[in-house]
């Protein structure tokens, strides 16, 4: 496939849920236009609220195929056991019309391998896997791609150069989806933890609910943007505000007592287990 713009690809979405709808609203957000984005519901009732949610064409399960001979990629963000089913009916309206050269499928389905994928499909077809999160919504999500043999460069190119106006994106190797669904996927919820658990402690010290939900949020984004931009290790950043004796070094220790560094590798490697069991 030739390199295009963004704003040239069409872009279909088979599920407008929580992950899907993140990206597509991640999309919009990025001022890619929105005639160039179409999606498939459910139910046809579904279809016209899903079009009055994002404002772009939705059609019933089984009423797309006419959009497959103009479409570049086709996000499958269904539940991982509605799969099959689903790309049966795929199969189906590819069936119908002659498809666009070069049309790939990206599958977000946790765990679905794309050997799995080819196998349910029955058909070649290039297709790539991509662990994305909700920070894709709002441009600050994290996301990781592979691809099947059938995928080229340019395809390759232009779904990640996509990917990279929501957040960062990283190739990784197929082999570590499991690890990266246990980071980019229950990432948020680690992070969300510690927020809330800092808030309460913020309240136990007399701020008040309210004040501390807006610093303890700000605390992470200027952190993890100063870390970003100095480029420095994240011990070599600590080490620099941490006054012998002060305040710091004396709540460091009691974390580091605690085990919250150990915690937090055990709490991935099980999320990432299970994500393994899964799959
Ligand atoms: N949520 C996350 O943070 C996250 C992160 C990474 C990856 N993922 C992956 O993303 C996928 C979707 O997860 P989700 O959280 O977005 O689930 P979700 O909110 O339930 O979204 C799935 C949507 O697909 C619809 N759907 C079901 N069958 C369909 C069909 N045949 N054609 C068209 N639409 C259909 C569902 O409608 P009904 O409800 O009416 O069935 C629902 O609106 C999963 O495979 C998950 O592993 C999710």
């Amino acid at each position: 496939m030739m390199m295009t713009t963004m704003q040239d690809l069409t872009i279909g979405f088979i599920g407008l849920g929580k992950m899907n709808g993140a990206i597509l609203q991640g999309l919009l957000h990025a001022k890619i236009k929105p005639d160039k984005f179409w999606g498939v519901a459910s139910s046809t009732e579904d279809a016209q609220k899903k079009t009055d949610e994002f404002g772009i064409r939705v059609y019933g399960p089984k009423e797309y195929a006419k959009e497959l001979s103009k479409t570049d990629f086709i996000f499958l963000g269904i539940k991982p056991h509605k799969v099959a089913n689903t790309l049966l009916t795929f199969k189906q309206q590819m069936a119908l019309v002659p498809i666009k050269k070069g049309l790939t499928l990206v599958s977000i389905a946790a765990g679905v391998e794309l050997e799995t994928l080819q196998k349910m499909l029955e058909i070649p077809l290039p297709m790539m896997r991509v662990m994305p999160n909700l920070g894709v919504a709002v441009g600050h999500g994290v996301s990781t791609v592979c691809g099947n043999a059938l995928v080229d460069e340019g395809q390759q190119k232009a779904l990640i150069t996509l990917l990279k106006k929501l957040g960062c994106c990283e190739q990784l190797p197929e082999s570590l989806f499991d690890a990266a669904t246990g980071l980019v996927g229950s990432g948020p919820a680690y992070v969300l933890l510690i927020i809330e658990a800092m808030i309460d402690a913020a309240v136990h010290a007399g701020i008040s609910r309210a004040t501390a939900k807006q610093m303890v949020p700000q605390l992470l984004i200027g952190t993890s943007l100063l870390l970003e931009q100095s480029g420095m290790h994240p011990a070599q950043l600590r080490d620099d505000v941490v006054t012998p004796a002060g305040t710091t070094a004396e709540g460091l220790s009691v974390l580091e007592a605690a085990g919250v560094r150990s915690a937090i590798d055990e709490a991935l490697q099980a999320s990432i287990a299970r994500a393994k069991a899964l799959g």
